[in-house]
């Protein structure tokens, strides 16, 4: 049987040799369905960003397995894995990393000319994604003209604009304000229901856990479920 969304196991990473070798991840295993938001909390350096890089084929596992939609990925070429990263996987980055000199949807129809080349489809799609997102009046402003929340916002419908199965979200609200931590957070949490995407989001931010089905702890490299959320659907 193939599991959809994505699943890593019994994953462990190594950096370095002999005396300078750590262990970063140890024996991780989770499976994250599609609809499902996964909230992954920790200390620093316990190994929150290798997992989300080996989730999301960025980097390579030592051990282990991690299969998307049932493939797994250490039997693709690198070529194989460069597409994926851009068709599958929506990553949204503590830092925003916008393109200083392009406007806001232009952000998004980069990713596309990437993939091919840009239709009309694929900029009406954009336009849908950023008015979704509250950004319709933005669609040609610069990142420099945008407050954080907006330039976050702008990742996000980023990530989504190749409809990705799965969302890896590095502590995207790490540089914003109360107010607009929660409405990032109940975006993506909004597109997880809405889209079916299997997401993953690293947080120390108590706050934001409400809205996550699942919460793990990841301390020394070893990952741990701490709460499970009743699911209503
Ligand atoms: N490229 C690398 N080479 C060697 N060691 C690394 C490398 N990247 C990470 N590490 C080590 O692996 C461990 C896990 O790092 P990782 O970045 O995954 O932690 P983290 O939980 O994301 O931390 P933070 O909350 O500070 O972002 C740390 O001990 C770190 O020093
Ligand atoms: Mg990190």
């Amino acid at each position: 049987m193939t599991t959809m969304g994505l699943q890593l196991t019994n994953v462990s990473k190594y950096y370095g040799e002999g005396s300078t070798r750590v262990c970063a991840l140890e024996n991780v295993s989770i499976t994250v369905e599609p609809g499902e938001f996964v909230a992954v909390v920790g200390p620093s350096g316990s190994g929150k960003s290798s997992f989300l890089s080996i989730a999301g084929a960025l980097l390579k596992a030592s051990e282990g397995e991690v299969t998307l939609n049932g493939l797994p990925l250490s039997k693709l070429s690198d070529k194989e894995l460069s597409s994926i990263r851009l068709q599958e996987i929506g990553f949204i980055m503590q830092s925003s990393n916008l393109v200083p000199y392009l406007q806001v949807l232009d952000q998004l129809l980069v990713v596309k000319k990437m993939a091919g080349k840009i239709s009309a489809e694929d900029k009406a799609y954009a336009v849908k994604l950023l008015e979704e997102l509250g950004l319709g009046a933005k669609l040609k402003s610069f990142p420099e003209e945008l407050s954080g929340g907006e330039k976050q916002r702008v990742a996000i419908a980023r990530a989504l604009m190749n409809h990705p199965n799965v969302i890896l979200a590095d502590e995207p609200t790490a540089s914003l304000d109360t107010k607009r931590a929660h409405e990032v957070v109940s975006l993506i949490a909004n597109q997880v229901k809405t889209r079916r995407i299997a997401a993953v989001m690293v947080t120390h931010d108590e706050r934001m856990l409400e809205y996550c089905d699942k919460v793990y702890h990841m301390e020394d490299g070893k990952l741990q479920l701490t709460k499970q959320v009743h699911l209503a659907h």
